[in-house]
């Protein structure tokens, strides 16, 4: 979500944090249902209406579904879209490649946040999808590893956008990732750049996001006139990947972390379930 200024941070309760950890296994157990089901020729409704019944079957709430009025229940961003694609009538074909952002509420009513995205190759990716891809993914498992007590945030934003510099991409500056819980978007902000040693110390029970959005151009972005469509200003190729975590003791615990292999996205498992 776009950066505010209000710093906060909440600690859930061991009690609430069992209900924040279901949320968060269905939003994971969800993205991987929805590799299972894509295909040359689904349309993104398709993956919305997928979404939409996986989660109101389980007693949770899509989230995104009329979120500051977005209008459907899941995020599915195409190519170019940065982030916050609306879903619609858009036929994907071998080549695209897409995020799907799945946030569940749980339970329905006043409940705790999880949120998580991947990206999904549809069909035969071209060597600058897989490159875009894959950096993301990598930038976000390397900003996972340097998560633990007495770290600081600058230290997640330093270490995605060393990593992702280096290998020719860009980080998108506009769009960080969040502090989650008891609300969908709280502080702290994560940014995705940044200095090492500098900014707020990380302590045990927080939960947030890391959600890195990366370029194969500029890190520039522009909004679509719907409001909601964040494209690349030049129009290239734009990858992210999201997990929830909390910090602990000793380092940080993947709340979103799936089981197994996701489909049409990974070779191998990556982050492994606690
Ligand atoms: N899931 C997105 C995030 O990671 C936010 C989507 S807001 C919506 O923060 F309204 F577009 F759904
Ligand atoms: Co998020
Ligand atoms: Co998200």
């Amino acid at each position: 979500m776009h950066t505010w200024v209000m710093d906060r941070v909440e600690i859930l309760s061991a009690r609430e944090l069992e209900t924040m950890r279901r949320s968060c296994r269905m939003a994971a157990s969800c993205l991987s249902a929805v590799g299972e089901i894509l295909h040359v020729g689904i349309t993104t409704e398709d993956i919305n209406r997928f979404v939409h019944e996986y989660i109101t079957s389980r007693d949770a709430y899509p989230a995104p579904l009329n979120y500051n009025g977005f209008p459907k229940s899941v995020c599915t961003s195409v190519n170019e879209v940065v982030c916050h694609g609306i879903p619609g009538p858009q036929v994907l074909t071998s080549g695209d490649i897409i995020n799907v952002d799945v946030t569940t509420m749980l339970p329905k009513v006043a409940g705790y946040f999880g949120d998580t995205s991947a990206m999904f190759y549809i069909g035969d990716p071209s060597e600058d999808a897989q490159k875009v891809v894959e950096v993301a993914r990598e930038s976000l498992r390397r900003a996972i590893a340097v998560v633990g007590p007495g770290a600081r945030l600058g230290d997640i934003g330093h270490v995605i956008q060393s990593y992702a510099e280096a290998q020719g991409c860009s980080v998108v500056r506009d769009y960080v990732g969040h502090g989650v819980g008891r609300k969908f978007h709280m502080p702290p902000q994560v940014a995705h750049y940044g200095t090492a040693g500098t900014g707020r110390r990380l302590k045990e029970g927080m939960t947030f996001t890391i959600e890195p959005m990366i370029n194969l151009g500029g890190f520039e972005t522009e909004l679509q006139s719907d409001g909601w469509t964040v494209l690349t200003r030049d129009r290239s190729l734009s990858a992210q990947f999201e997990h929830t975590l909390r910090v602990t003791s000793s380092g940080c615990e993947v709340l979103t972390a799936r089981e197994g292999v996701l489909k049409h996205s990974e070779d191998r498992p990556w982050v492994r379930a606690a």
